[in-house]
């Protein structure tokens, strides 16, 4: 199958009305079904210029599932956008366009997804730019609604979310503005002393119509939140010396790690979730609780990029493609 669309999965903000429940249930759909064969004759090439596990590996399981062949690099310094050659990034994704039938690229840089999107006769799908990782967002939101709809028969739009670490990273924005899309009604932040989420970020959210507490207690947000995603402290602070952590400036405070015992303490039952990979945020004893979810949610990524890639080849439920009748 050869593919020339532009049909590219760039940013979260892409998606219309109906399409971000649409591409969940096809994610759904994919996780029940495990359609083969879609991606038949179809080459993706992964071009990852920063290190990756879970998404280069995830998104090339994915392809491998769909029948795909997979030919691209995990370190740009086995091409000739090397350190040592440094051919431009343009010239990259133009080349690897004239070969592939879709690129999944981490670039790292600001707008990098969009920018291969421009340049490449293809589709683009953005595996991780500077400011946006929208496989993730997808992949989290996905868990979520999974997770609580099979284990606790409810619904997002009845669920509080909490968050704990940096609310501006590249995988928590995207989801914010899913979760406000999908309804969440409530949403809790937890915050150090001295800090705040993004103000204009809050008020999206409150415009949207959920409400939004921010607080202190990581013992609040254990005790009242279905689902709780942590995430490394935004390590981007430390970039401005007004705002610098002290201390060692990537580990969470004692006081915001989530143990076994805050979990017991508070009765939690929330899933704790973490796009991965952790530093401090997450002790490890949490791993033998009910509440972990963060590997269920690696399993989860899988169908949720099957599904991107049906979107990108334009063969999602409804488009008639004989492996998602
Ligand atoms: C991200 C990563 O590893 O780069 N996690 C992930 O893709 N599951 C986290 C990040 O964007 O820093």
């Amino acid at each position: 199958m050869s593919i020339r669309n532009t049909n590219h999965f760039v940013s979260v903000d892409d998606l219309g009305d109906g399409e971000v429940s649409g591409l969940l249930d096809a994610a759904d759909a994919c996780h029940d079904e495990r359609p083969r064969g879609a991606l038949a004759n179809t080459v993706v090439a992964p071009l990852f210029f920063q290190p990756s596990t879970r998404t280069r590996l995830g998104f090339e399981t994915a392809a491998l599932r769909l029948g795909a062949s997979v030919a691209g690099f995990a370190d740009p310094n086995s091409s000739r956008a090397s350190a040592a050659t440094q051919e431009s990034y343009e010239d990259t994704i133009r080349t690897v366009s004239a070969m592939a039938d879709l690129i999944v690229v981490r670039s790292g840089i600001d707008q990098g997804g969009r920018l291969a999107a421009s340049l490449a006769s293809c589709p683009v799908i953005n595996a991780g730019d500077e400011r946006e990782h929208p496989s993730q967002a997808l992949i989290d939101a996905f868990t979520m609604r999974r997770l609580l709809r099979e284990d606790r028969g409810m619904s997002l739009d009845s669920a509080h979310v909490g968050f704990t670490g940096c609310t501006s990273n590249r995988c928590t924005t995207p989801l914010l503005k899913l979760l406000a899309r999908l309804g969440v009604p409530r949403i809790s932040f937890l915050v150090e002393p001295g800090r705040s989420p993004d103000a204009a970020m809050l008020a999206g959210l409150r415009t949207a119509g959920a409400s939004v507490r921010v607080t202190e207690s990581l013992d609040d947000v254990l005790a009242d939140c279905d689902v709780v995603s942590a995430t490394p402290r935004d390590t981007r602070f430390t970039r401005d010396a007004t705002k610098a952590y002290e201390g060692d400036a990537t580990a969470m405070p004692a006081s915001h790690v989530i143990t076994g015992d805050a979990i017991r303490r508070t009765g939690s039952r929330a899933f704790i979730m973490h796009p991965l990979p952790r530093r401090n945020e997450i002790s490890t004893c949490v791993d033998h609780l009910p509440n972990a979810a963060y590997f269920r949610q690696v399993a989860f990524s899988i169908p949720v990029r099957m599904a991107i890639y049906a979107r990108v080849a334009n063969i999602l439920p409804g488009n008639a493609h004989p492996a998602f009748a």
